[in-house]
């Protein structure tokens, strides 16, 4: 009998393994022909809690009705530069080690000092016989200094250039790793537009399939230096193109639970001494939301080409089409002026469309998901996850059926969110940074019947809201429940946030697995079984030493497995200076601001012709700007939580 089932079941499995070769193989020929094309439009900034898609009519039409949203898909680390470069390396930010957008602790410079573009997303594509570009903003920190230490990877790429990137009217790029040049009377997403379409219709023409990421400024504010005088650097609101400036001329910031509200529910650090703001700075807001919405139409109208573009060219069907942002924003809500960084939800959750073969059309879905898990699922779609490092912290989205089986699943249930900053930093704003520690770790957990947020600061705050946005529950976060709930239920969050905070490649896709080394507890659930409560209760809880502006692990132990992660400690962070940056001197306000205006920042720009012959209004950078090394940002020109 024993020995009949074991011979059932060896030829089961060698049944299925002929199988699985097979259809393998079947796979294999056929998609070498059918691999679908990847375009991913990345904006800046957007939010997906103040409904700012609902005012972009394309992405209505061509994305929200011909695809899926997503409206748990979250950035983890509320800001540029950080949140890129984890989306391109699909790690947290504890494994990046790049938690700020300038130097010392981010910024292009130490991305590459750290070497962490030697093997990240495009490097993967292109191995995976992708052809891969780029246009538009990749991070803080690429500028009309380093552009020919070119990111690598891209098979072409035209990088808009620091310390321009934020002036929309002044739109600087270098193709490529080419002398970098200015584009005259022109609107910077409206060459990304026609930079955009030119790419798309040189794509029809390649063998191979491509990855195309689109990624405009806007909606970011703009930065502005006062010519008389120049210590007086600032943002202001994003400047739309002329033909979109008095649209939505009665539109607020919704007023939601948590706007500006008569009693601060969320106290955690400096939100405790947040006053109420007054009306001029609601308007002011109100101001910002609009010029928002404003310089998104043109995202809009980019959108709608690149639609009009793939279907003209037959590529729409074997298309993927993902639409996203770096992170979120907030206006007004729990009283704060402008800005990001937070681990509200404003800040975090960010929005996700995707329309293509096998995903459906007109659906919502709160399928959790994180930056970190693009690459990855990025990888699943070009069949090529076998070119993704065993490092990878993300997993595979299963957005399709296909990729429901896929081995590499991403947590759907948990993930953490994090912050180091010594200051919080507010945009458009007199004081641009307050003082109040911005260190923090959050855990988001999310499952059919419950949305918590759980975060400790570095203050020794804690923080519980109990979320769940479908059955109304504390959508907006006004009430913090942390001193109302049990220890028991507590213990749980904190020990998932102890896996989270220093979690690497399995232990972040399945936290549960490294508390309990077996597959038995998977859910919060099964967790709140009563004879796990003496586990849980001896756990050691997450705590910081002190407030720190950057990582320090130290500060931040004990770390739940050290030394089950510890073969892969950390890497050590030894920044070696950019040759051209140990040359810098420094140079007085003036003549920054001399510098800065060899290329014109005109207040508005001419209307925009998509057929325009718009690379002929391309003119060299002056000499003078390139060679004269300045550190753009210790001016402030990218320091203002961009
Ligand atoms: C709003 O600001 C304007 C100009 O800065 C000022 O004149 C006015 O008094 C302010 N109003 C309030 C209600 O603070
Ligand atoms: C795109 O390429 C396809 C296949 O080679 C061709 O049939 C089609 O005419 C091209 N379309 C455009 C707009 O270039
Ligand atoms: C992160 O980088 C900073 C600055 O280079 C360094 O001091 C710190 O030790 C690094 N953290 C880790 C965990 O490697």
């Amino acid at each position: 009998m024993r020995f009949l089932s074991l011979a059932i079941i060896a030829s089961l499995s060698l049944i299925e393994l002929v199988q699985g070769q097979s259809s393998q193989h079947v796979l294999s020929s056929a998609t070498e022909k059918k691999r679908p094309n990847i375009l991913f439009i990345f904006t800046d900034d957007q939010d997906y809690r103040m409904d700012s898609l609902s005012y972009m009519p394309n992405v209505q039409k061509y994305l929200v009705d011909q695809g899926t949203t997503y409206t748990n898909h979250y950035a983890t680390v509320s800001v540029c530069c950080p949140s890129r470069v984890s989306l391109l390396r699909g790690q947290f930010a504890h494994n990046t080690n790049i938690t700020h957008v300038m130097e010392p602790y981010g910024g292009y410079d130490r991305f590459n000092a750290l070497g962490l573009g030697e093997d990240y997303l495009p490097l993967w594509l292109q191995a995976a016989g992708y052809s891969t570009n780029y246009i538009g903003k990749l991070m803080n920190g690429v500028s009309v200094h380093n552009w020919e230490t070119a990111p690598k990877g891209w098979d072409y790429q035209d990088q808009l250039l620091d310390p321009y990137t934020y002036v929309y009217n002044t739109p600087v790029f270098s193709k490529d790793g080419q002398s970098p040049v200015f584009y005259e009377n022109s609107y910077q997403t409206d060459i990304i537009h026609g930079k955009a379409k030119a790419a798309l219709k040189k794509l029809n023409n390649t063998e191979e399939p491509f990855f195309l990421w689109v990624s405009p400024m806007a909606p970011h504010g703009q930065f502005v230096i006062n010519p008389n005088d120049p210590k007086d650097i600032t943002s202001e609101p994003p400047i739309p193109a002329q033909r979109h400036k008095n649209l939505f001329q009665d539109v607020k910031v919704p007023r939601t639970a948590n706007f500006n509200p008569d009693v601060q529910g969320k106290t955690a650090s400096y939100f405790n001494d947040l006053p109420k703001l007054d009306e001029n700075q609601t308007d002011f807001l109100d101001h910002t939301y609009r010029s928002r919405l404003r310089a998104l139409q043109a995202v809009d109208e980019m959108v709608g080409t690149l639609f009009q573009q793939l279907e003209e060219q037959g590529q729409l069907e074997d298309t993927y089409i993902f639409y996203s942002a770096d992170n979120g924003y907030h206006l007004g809500q729990h009283r704060t002026p402008a800005g990001k960084t937070t681990n509200m939800e404003e800040d975090i959750n960010v929005p996700l469309i995707i329309r293509g073969p096998g995903i459906a059309k007109g659906a919502v879905s709160d399928l959790v998901s994180t930056h970190e898990s693009l690459a990855p699922t990025f990888l699943a779609l070009a069949n090529a996850e076998d070119k993704l490092p065993s490092w990878i912290d993300g997993g595979v989205i299963p957005i399709t059926s296909a990729l429901k089986q896929h081995p590499l699943q991403a947590s759907t249930e948990t993930f953490s969110v994090e912050f180091w900053s010594d200051v919080v930093a507010w945009e458009n704003s007199e004081t641009l940074f307050s003082p109040g520690a911005n260190t923090y770790k959050t855990l988001r957990i999310v499952g059919p019947n419950y949305d918590y947020s759980y975060a400790v600061w570095c203050t020794g705050e804690h923080e519980l809201f109990d979320i769940k946005h479908l059955s109304q529950n504390d959508p907006y976060q006004t009430q913090n429940i942390y001193k109302q709930a049990t220890d028991r239920f507590i213990n749980r969050l904190d020990a998932l946030l102890l896996v989270l905070k220093s979690c690497k490649a399995e232990s972040c896709r399945n936290p549960w697995k490294i508390l309990h080394e077996q597959d038995k507890i998977g859910s919060l659930p099964q967790a709140l079984s009563k004879d796990l409560d003496d586990f849980y209760a001896t756990l050691p809880k997450v705590k910081y030493d002190h407030c720190t502006g950057y990582y320090d692990y130290e500060n931040e132990a004990p770390h739940f497995g050290d030394t089950a992660l510890a073969a892969e400690s950390p890497k050590q962070a030894t920044v070696v200076n950019n040759p051209r940056k140990s040359q810098q001197r420094e140079v007085p306000p003036q003549n920054i601001v001399d510098l800065f205006s060899l290329i014109p920042v005109p207040e508005e720009t001419g209307e925009f012709m998509v057929d325009d012959d718009f690379e002929s209004r391309a003119r060299p950078v002056p000499e003078e700007l390139k060679e004269t090394i300045v550190d753009w940002s210790k001016y402030g020109f990218y320091s203002f939580g961009s």
